[in-house]
């Protein structure tokens, strides 16, 4: 029987609840399909950062690489380690150490959910760069506390991270309905989203099936509000991907709902799991937590595994259970109770 080596990391928050209910289920698909999933769980997390002064050990890339994937529940904490450390301690220098630059997320509605816009079948696909941009973590202070204090934060765009992450778009929008839409602020910012829009056209040019259209990351968000359905494969630089990407949550009816998976394409090192949301501190120990993004992108573990059977019951299960009105809104049904009518669905 096949053996698959998960790298479990729960997190803080409401990142244990959602990891134990996707845990659960990928469990219950693994038996019924006929693989082993090994799970190994490290209890990296602002916890650890308390008690050992980092959030994981110096050599825990390394642990990691031998993995065929790790999952994710949230990191944060930020009432007792600022976010700023214990984020870049821990989630960004994995997606960075792993070259996952294609972060992969899904907005579309499951059964039984109308979301606040009431929209229909809308079904984008957001691909967002997960590895330089604005996230480069360049930068620095001068003058501290004084009134000539400056802060400076560089974001990095190269031209293989851009070339890479827009042909990955490209070969997406290829595979589905064949349009792109591709995200900047070039008219504000006129070097490093002037080089994105140069690249991408560069890029189209080997994609002349695929319709290409470029728009300013304020008038996106208004589209994705006002005609999703117009939209098919959505491309965008990291933080602005980031953005987006709540946007898509709350139209397909909240952070509950928005699954994302971390790819390296190449296959170099293992690929990472997680939903869009955070820790949720503000409803952390209540048990309400909606595990169906955590499970959902869990299912998207698996396909990448090449379990695609799996996946698709673990999706099957969910539609399931949504189109019974089970954890359709926010705060309606318990964390475990959803968890055990996905479960119940995938028998
Ligand atoms: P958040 O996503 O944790 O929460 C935003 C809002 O959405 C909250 O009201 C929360 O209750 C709600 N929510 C989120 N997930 C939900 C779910 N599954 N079911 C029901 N409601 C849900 O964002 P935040 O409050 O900005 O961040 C909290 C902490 O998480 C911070 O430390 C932040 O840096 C961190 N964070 C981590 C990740 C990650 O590890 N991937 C992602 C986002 C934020
Ligand atoms: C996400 C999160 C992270 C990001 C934060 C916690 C650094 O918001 O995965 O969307 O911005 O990438
Ligand atoms: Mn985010």
């Amino acid at each position: 029987m096949k053996t698959y080596s998960i790298a479990l990391i729960p997190g803080d928050g409401i990142g244990k609840d959602v990891t134990a209910a996707a845990w659960a289920v990928l469990q219950a698909a693994a038996s019924k399909h006929n693989f082993n999933l090994e799970g190994t769980t490290f209890p990296w997390s602002c916890e650890h950062y308390k008690q050992t002064g980092a959030m994981m050990p110096e050599d825990g890339i390394e642990t990691l690489r031998t993995f065929d994937a790790i999952y994710l529940g949230a990191v944060g904490w930020p009432a007792e380690v600022p976010d700023a450390v214990s984020l870049h301690g821990l989630l960004l220098p994995i997606r960075k150490a792993f070259i996952q630059y294609a972060n992969i997320r899904p907005h579309r509605l499951l059964p039984g959910i109308t979301g606040p816009l009431r929209a229909q079948g809308f079904d984008i696909l957001c691909i967002r760069e997960n590895t330089e941009g604005e996230y480069s973590g360049a930068g620095g202070r001068v003058h501290s506390g004084t009134s000539d204090e400056i802060a400076v934060e560089t974001a990095i765009f190269t031209r293989k991270g851009v070339e890479r992450i827009v042909r990955f778009g490209f070969d997406r929008a290829r595979a589905r309905r064949g349009k792109l839409a591709s995200v900047t602020k070039s008219n504000a910012q006129k070097y490093t989203m002037v080089f994105w829009d140069e690249v991408t056209r560069d890029v189209a040019r080997e994609y002349p099936d695929v319709e290409v259209s470029h728009y300013h990351i304020d008038a996106m968000a208004a589209r994705m509000v006002m005609a999703p359905e117009s939209l098919d494969v959505v491309v965008a630089s990291n933080l602005f991907g980031d953005i987006l990407t709540d946007l898509g949550a709350a139209i397909q009816g909240g952070l509950g709902f928005a699954a994302s998976a971390n790819i390296n394409p190449d296959r170099t090192a293992p690929s990472m799991f997680e939903p869009v949301h955070g820790s949720a501190p503000d409803i952390a120990h209540l048990n309400i937590a909606n595990p169906i993004a955590a499970i959902w992108s869990g299912a998207m573990m698996l396909e990448h595994l090449g379990e695609a059977d799996a996946s698709r019951d673990v999706m099957g299960a969910i539609e399931a259970i949504t189109a019974r009105g089970i954890g359709t809104a926010p705060g309606k049904d318990r964390t475990g109770v959803i968890t055990d009518a996905v479960l119940a669905a995938m028998v």
